[in-house]
């Protein structure tokens, strides 16, 4: 979701000439060693460069276990900062991609993937005088990095505050990278650690942060009061359900809560959840989908999703995780009821102003009319 002021650019064309979403071949020019069970992929920009928000993500596209596969990692590269495009991938276990990509993947390698997508982004001013608190939990810190280096860059008056939870300290992801930038942008950059399980010598904190440990956290970090502070979250369910119940402890509003939820497409489909209430009946109805100028309309099945029954119909259209979490098949309902079956990835807001998930997404009246872009 989009903290700040952040508005989806539109992007649309009267006499479409490749209808559908974007993608490029992109060439792997580094393959770092994070962690143990982290990497870093390095992707050349192409000439034809590529834009990108910090905070959005890259879906990566492969064929795995014989099967195309997407999954969705946030760039942890700054478009202000840094001159290629970086995503950071930890491995999962039994996790297809998240496995594939380090055996697999090699410098000069290419890799096919779609356009940067996701809204948990904001817009720079250089004139906003900010406090971004930032809750990561071990490779929750990809987008927080390049949120990091845009702020400290693009906004001389913010400050940012990093509360950074891992299993243990080689576990942490970017350590040196965050040192460093706390000694470039001195006083502008607070990072506090808190691990599971410490070593004997560590000064840090340790274990799960709880209601007395937050205290003493927000007693070391600059009080700039609610209006001009903004809380960000992403990292394990776990670790944010206890973070927003710990905030909402400190009557912190909901509306200065963003959260990016872990896109990792391995959520079991079998469990859904539906959560839109509406008095539509579930049976076959038609959609119409405008999408890069274009617009399909088909008939959907009770038991299928909007998305599954597009893509079957050979209707290419933009998604990534296929869970409901990362966004990547946001579209804003113009018309009709849609009801999903799992709606984490979207704010309350933008529920409100009739936004759906097209892969969890199912019509429940037959006039519905989704716009995607
Ligand atoms: S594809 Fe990720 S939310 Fe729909």
């Amino acid at each position: 979701m989009a903290f700040g002021f952040f508005k989806k650019s539109e992007k649309k064309s009267e006499t479409p000439v490749n209808a559908g979403p974007h993608y490029y071949d992109l060439k792997v020019k580094n393959i770092i060693q994070e962690t143990k069970d982290a990497i870093s992929i390095v992707f050349e920009q192409p000439a034809n460069k590529i834009s990108y928000k910090s905070g959005q993500f890259l879906t990566l596209i492969a064929p795995v276990a014989g099967k195309e596969v997407r999954r969705a990692y946030s760039l942890n590269s700054s478009p202000f900062t840094d001159q290629d495009l970086s995503v950071t991938i930890k491995r999962v276990d039994l996790g297809l991609m998240s496995n594939w990509l380090p055996d697999n993947l090699k410098a000069g390698d290419t890799v096919k993937v779609m356009e940067p997508m996701g809204h948990f982004t904001t817009e720079y001013k250089s004139e906003n005088k900010r406090h971004v608190i930032m809750f990561a939990g071990g490779s929750g810190i990809t987008p927080m990095m390049s949120l990091i280096k845009s702020t400290l860059t693009q906004e001389p008056e913010s400050i940012c505050s990093l509360i950074y939870c891992n299993r243990d300290i080689d576990s942490i992801i970017f350590k040196d990278q965050l040192e460093k930038l706390q000694t470039t942008h001195a006083g502008r950059l607070h990072v506090i650690h808190v691990l599971d399980n410490a070593p004997m010598n560590w000064q840090g904190y340790s274990g799960l942060l709880s209601h007395e440990m937050l205290t003493k956290l927000f007693e070391r970090i600059p009080d700039w009061g609610l209006e001009k502070t903004t809380y960000l979250m992403c990292g394990p369910e776990g670790m944010m359900k206890n973070v927003e119940t710990l905030l909402a402890a400190l009557n912190i509003p909901k509306e200065k809560i963003f959260k990016e939820s872990f896109v990792q497409g391995t959520i079991d489909k079998g469990v859904r959840k539906e959560v839109t209430v509406t008095t539509g009946e579930k049976k076959e109805r038609e959609v119409t989908i405008r999408y890069d100028g274009q617009e399909y309309k088909f008939m959907v099945a009770p038991d299928h999703t909007i998305l599954e029954t597009a893509l079957n119909q050979g209707i290419d259209l933009p998604y990534s995780c296929q869970s409901g979490l990362c966004t990547a098949c946001r579209g804003k309902a113009l018309s009709g009821q849609v009801k999903l079956d799992e709606e984490e990835g979207l704010s309350q807001s933008e529920r409100a102003e009739g936004y759906v998930l097209t892969c969890v997404g199912h019509p429940m009246t037959d006039d519905v009319v989704i716009e995607i872009g």
